[in-house]
């Protein structure tokens, strides 16, 4: 950029911030309902509505109560809903059988919004922590996560999500070639529409606490995610991953955790301006509640303006548990 040519007073920055018809006429950005992705814990039983702890506000759903906030949000005007399982001890395996299950929580959960409500896309998640009781998002074996064998089952897991209804796909586990794999497969099946939102920009995060509370995986995780999961140091190693899932078939891509990582959002638009989503996590989203909670912060205030923070930096949209909040907000 070149030196201001004409300075003060000719240019005075303050004039378009004078009032709020020029602000909003000088505004860049803006959020949208159709911005949001709204993330939700689906757990067994009827007419359950469990809280979790560490995230005030929001509540595990047995499968007819997520009918419901499916209704709620398409009427809200919320594009997509995404489905979390909190998965009973019982049948969790070394081998993660129940993943693929037809009949298993998600896929009864898909199959359930799609009846009711088929205008809102439902989108999956893709990795088997839910499924063992070590917590890991892969196979594994002497201790080690095994990447060709996950994918495998992967691919399973998503063929039986996409039969199901489920419109958008999230691979979040990490693993390398799952993306080619899961497109392949898709292909063959002839699941031609179904889109892959990719967890390409996956970072190792300490954000993730309250979502292991709640599916029930805390406790459990044995270790750590670093062998699969990103070092948070690093940035180019986040393009090198966005391109390789692209060339593979993804058809959107993340970036996640959102707050601390909207560098890598802005760097991921820039580079190869595709649809490009955050995931605002768990630990952003107990860190406005809570200090809101406390009455540290304006809680709302906080949240429309962390959200807009994804919009500046170049997303498309947010994965975002206040999605029905803001979108009664934006709604007026
Ligand atoms: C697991 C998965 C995680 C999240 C989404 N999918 C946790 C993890 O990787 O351990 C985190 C979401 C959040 O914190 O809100 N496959």
């Amino acid at each position: 950029m070149r030196p201001t040519q004409a300075a003060y007073p000719a240019t005075r920055f303050r004039r378009l911030r004078s009032q709020d018809a020029l602000r909003r006429l000088a505004q860049e950005n803006v959020l949208t309902v159709d911005d949001l992705i709204w993330p939700i814990f689906i757990r067994d039983g009827a007419g359950i509505e469990e809280p979790i702890h560490s995230m005030p506000g929001v509540n595990r759903l047995s499968i007819d109560l997520a009918v419901r906030a499916a209704e709620q949000a398409a009427s809200l005007g919320i594009p997509a809903i995404c489905l979390f399982p909190y998965t009973d001890p019982s049948v969790k395996t070394a081998g993660c059988e129940e993943a693929w299950n037809p009949e298993n929580l998600t896929n009864r959960c898909i199959r359930a919004i799609k009846a009711a409500v088929p205008g809102i896309a439902v989108m999956t998640d893709i990795a088997l922590d839910p499924y063992n009781a070590h917590g890991h998002d892969g196979l594994v074996r002497d201790g080690i996560i095994l990447n060709d064998e996950t994918v495998e089952a992967l691919v399973r897991m998503a063929l039986v999500q996409a039969e199901c209804g489920a419109d958008i796909l999230g691979p979040s586990d990490m693993m390398d070639g799952r993306i080619g794999a899961m497109r392949a497969a898709l292909e063959a099946a002839g699941h031609r529409d179904v889109a892959i939102l990719s967890y390409s920009a996956k970072y190792a995060s300490a954000f993730y606490g309250p979502f292991r509370d709640a599916v029930g995986a805390s406790g459990a995780l044995k270790g750590d995610k670093k062998t699969y999961q990103m070092n948070p140091g690093n940035s180019d190693e986040a393009l090198r991953l966005i391109e390789r899932d692209l060339r593979e078939g993804a058809d959107m891509v993340m970036v996640k955790p959102g707050m601390p990582y909207l560098d890598i959002c802005r760097r991921v638009k820039d580079a190869f301006g595709v649809p490009t989503y955050a995931y605002q996590v768990s630990g952003e989203y107990a860190m406005i509640m809570g200090a809101a909670e406390h009455g540290w912060i304006d809680g709302e205030k906080a949240m429309l303006e962390s959200l807009l923070g994804f919009k500046r930096a170049g997303c498309d949209g947010v994965l975002t548990y206040f999605a029905p909040r803001v979108a009664r907000l934006l709604r007026g």
